[in-house]
């Protein structure tokens, strides 16, 4: 092959001389007008640069939101397995105990309130990181543009980003913390009466759960059936119980909690949220219809996945290892649900169009 290459060339020296000439030409070319281009672009419109420039940044923020929300993942799963610790009790039942139908009881609460928990914990993880981030980005790529102007005050600090940032891990520790009680709650109640040996199918899973999530978000509020999520914001952001000293950089830091938390109390983003979180237990029921699926097709008799039904007991174990599913490292389901959803998308592009446009100075301005 490489010595017919080479007879070619040989054959044709002048030809394959003035072929390339041409084609360096027309790079040389090509480069030139792009050049020219730019120069043009550049004096003819600025503010195109600008929306460029401002996409680009915005883009490569979704990117990093994407993999900073993986990287948490094992963090999540942590907190919520050890919160709710099931392996704990099917320790315990081995040594066969005298309390063994306590055990087997609190087994099926623990194990319905961690995947219950787990797609609140991740879908709340994933919108305040996706929050968070674009608010900062927003502010960075203000700040960048000042900086190309030569101004340096910064309205996002270093320092403030990281410490703003670690909010995340606040809503592990205490967060998670208060919410797992109150989803526990909620199982007891949906859950308690249910006998172990009580048969159930798909369609009365579904409507558990979906009596559990009723109990947690709409609360006993009847005004927040409008907004059914917005009790759940609290744990997300309380920024009553974060501490504010007196200087210059905590009145940054204030400032983006606030703006945090009014992102928080948005319509906008309840319904988003609402909407991750209805495609985030759409996928839990998912796996539950694989597993009735998996049980179906052992039975004896032909019967409908509607006709299947599963003893309550026999379900604990494949319930309590869904989070290991639900909240499994990349590519996870629910990160993969929460993410592609066109809304997500663009109640992101939202705060970051809304916090990296300063259309007034006065704007700029941090809180006196
Ligand atoms: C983020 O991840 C989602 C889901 O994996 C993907 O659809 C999306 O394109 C990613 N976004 C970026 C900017 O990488
Ligand atoms: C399960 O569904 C069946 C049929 O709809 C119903 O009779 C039964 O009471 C349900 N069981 C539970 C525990 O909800
Ligand atoms: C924060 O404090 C105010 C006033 O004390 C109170 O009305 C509000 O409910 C608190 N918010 C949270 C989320 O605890």
């Amino acid at each position: 092959m490489i010595g017919r290459i080479w007879n070619f060339i040989k054959r044709h020296k002048k030809k394959v001389i003035v072929t390339g000439l041409a084609v360096w030409g027309g790079t040389y070319l090509f480069r030139y007008v792009r050049r020219k281009f730019r120069e043009f672009q550049e004096i003819e419109s600025a503010e195109c640069l600008a929306q460029a420039r401002r996409q680009h940044h915005f883009d490569s923020n979704q990117r990093t939101c994407n993999i900073t929300v993986l990287s948490m993942l094992p963090k999540l799963r942590e907190v919520v397995i050890c919160l709710l610790n099931t392996e704990e009790c099917t320790e315990q039942l081995k040594s066969i105990p005298s309390n063994k139908l306590q055990i087997w009881e609190e087994l099926k609460i623990l194990s319905f309130t961690r995947c219950v928990a787990i797609v609140y914990g991740c879908t709340m993880m994933c919108l305040l990181l996706r929050i968070q981030l674009n608010i900062i980005g927003g502010y960075m790529f203000l700040d960048n543009a000042a900086g190309r102007n030569g101004v340096s005050k910064e309205l996002a600090p270093p320092e403030v980003q990281e410490k703003y940032l670690s909010l995340i891990r606040v809503f592990f520790s205490e967060g998670l913390a208060e919410l797992i009680p109150v989803v526990k709650d909620a199982v007891v109640k949906e859950t308690g009466s249910i006998s172990l040996k009580e048969k159930l199918s798909v369609s009365n899973i579904t409507a558990i759960v979906s009596q559990i999530r009723e109990r947690i978000e709409n609360g006993k509020e009847s005004t927040l059936r409008e907004l059914p999520t917005l009790p759940l914001g609290k744990y997300m952001l309380n920024v009553n119980k974060t501490s504010v000293q007196d200087d210059i950089e905590s009145d940054i830091y204030t400032r983006l909690l606030y703006e945090t938390r009014d992102v928080l109390e948005s319509n906008d983003f309840h319904t988003v949220f609402k909407l991750c979180l209805d495609h985030g237990f759409g996928k839990l029921l998912d796996f539950i219809a694989d597993h009735f699926k998996e049980v179906q097709k052992t039975e004896t008799s032909i019967i409908s996945l509607h006709e299947t039904s599963i003893p309550v007991a026999k379900l604990i174990p494949f319930i309590s290892r869904l989070i290991y599913k639900l909240g499994s490292d990349a590519p996870n389901p629910l990160v993969q649900e929460i993410l592609v959803l066109e809304q997500t998308k663009t109640f992101a592009a939202n705060i970051y169009e809304a916090f990296s446009h300063s259309e007034d100075p006065e704007d700029l301005q941090l809180v006196p």
